[in-house]
């Protein structure tokens, strides 16, 4: 299974993954055959891309380490709270009272979350891919999901004890709850921000935790998650240009794993870029940004190659991932399938790369190169 936009699909590629509407209905069932006429309503509906069956390797499906009833449960309570928070903001606005006050009801959203805990203990060997498909008018919702799952898996890994996890999972959760304040003009404004609008974006932080900060049910530890997000450890992040163990800790989860949903997401105005490219950017050019001993940490569990996903291994053979674990994320096992040419070799063989240490993965095979794989296999 492999993700292609939605604009590429063509006739007879069939869909992977069940593709569901914003309350969690199922629009498209997996195993639908596309035809052209359902197109155009994907790309209406805001869905940019799906997941295809790998024809030559149907058998081969990415491994859900939060169940997906689970993500839209809570995607769904946050979309409650946030409507909450915006009717009595208004409220508030309306009749003139300064001291906005508001109590954040937790108890669904701490329900869920331990649930997305008890998911991930679940899984605890595998490497984790979240490229799930999203609905691009949902950007906030569900990207704060991902970032929420994908903390807590980071907190797991550097040891938090559970109280911790808990704390994380609900700050990185609500972590851009400020963004209820912004003016949807320059919240949901494709492409780049003016100086100006940039600005009135970057308040996000401060009012977040305005928000959060007295809130009776929500900790301290949680509440700064909103505010120091955007600090980067090496310095020049805002609101306060803080850098290094000033930041807290789970500040300084949350701001790996923002940057890297916020990569790995298809916009509007763009497609996202795969987990390799992103792990890459997060290691390269951007390393300075982040704790480095949680970025190694981070690096190790992600696979960069997810499940699904096709590869060019060294001399040229095109390889389908079939496993990825975490501690290696990067020396997956693979499944041989197609020689250099092209061509299908007759006894597709395996290979686990954390072994065989002489075979690289060169670069990932672009959908179109696999297509055209296809045609000259069949
Ligand atoms: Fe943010």
């Amino acid at each position: 299974m492999y993700r292609v936009p939605t604009t590429e699909i063509r006739t007879g590629m069939r869909l992977g993954k069940s593709i569901f509407s914003v309350n969690g209905q199922v629009l498209l069932q997996a195993g639908t055959v596309l035809k052209e006429s359902l197109i155009e309503p994907l790309l209406r509906y805001g869905i940019t891309s799906v997941y295809i069956v790998n024809e030559l390797a149907p058998d081969v499906e990415p491994v859900d380490v939060v169940a997906e009833e689970t993500r839209y449960q809570l995607q769904d309570e946050l979309s409650h709270t946030m409507d909450e928070v915006k009717v009595a903001m208004a409220e508030a606005a309306h009749s003139g009272i300064r001291h906005f006050s508001f109590t954040i009801r937790t108890e669904g959203l701490r329900q869920t979350i331990d649930q997305i805990i008890a998911d991930l203990l679940a899984n605890p060997r595998v490497a984790v891919s979240l490229q799930d498909i999203r609905l691009v008018d949902q950007y906030t919702l569900s990207h704060s999901v991902n970032v929420c799952i994908l903390a807590t898996l980071l907190g797991m890994e550097l040891g938090y004890p559970l109280t911790d996890l808990r704390n994380l999972a609900l700050g990185t959760l609500l972590h851009d709850i400020g963004k209820v304040a912004i003016p949807p003009e320059i919240l949901n404004k494709p492409g780049s921000l003016t100086r100006e609008e940039a600005e009135v974006m970057k308040q996000h932080t401060v009012l977040g935790w305005e928000l959060l900060k007295n809130q009776p049910d929500i900790p301290p530890t949680a509440a700064v998650v909103a505010l120091q997000h955007h600090e980067r450890w090496a310095g020049g992040g805002y609101p306060h240009n803080l850098s290094g163990d000033q930041i807290f800790r789970f500040s300084r989860v949350c701001a790996i794993v923002d940057c890297y949903d916020a990569m790995t997401s298809d916009r509007i105005y763009r497609k996202g870029l795969s987990p390799a490219m992103a792990l890459e950017s997060l290691s390269g050019p951007m390393h300075g940004f982040f704790d480095p001993h949680m970025l190694l940490t981070f690096l190790n569990c992600i696979a960069p190659w997810p499940v699904g996903s096709m590869v060019e291994l060294t001399g040229g053979r095109k390889a389908v991932v079939v496993a990825a674990e975490r501690g290696r994320a990067d020396r997956p096992r693979v499944r041989v399938l197609l020689e250099a040419d092209g061509t299908r070799i007759a006894t597709p063989y395996e290979i686990d790369l954390f072994r065989e240490r002489h075979v690289e993965i060169v670069r990932e095979v672009h959908e179109d190169a696999l297509q055209y794989m296809r045609e000259l296999a069949v």
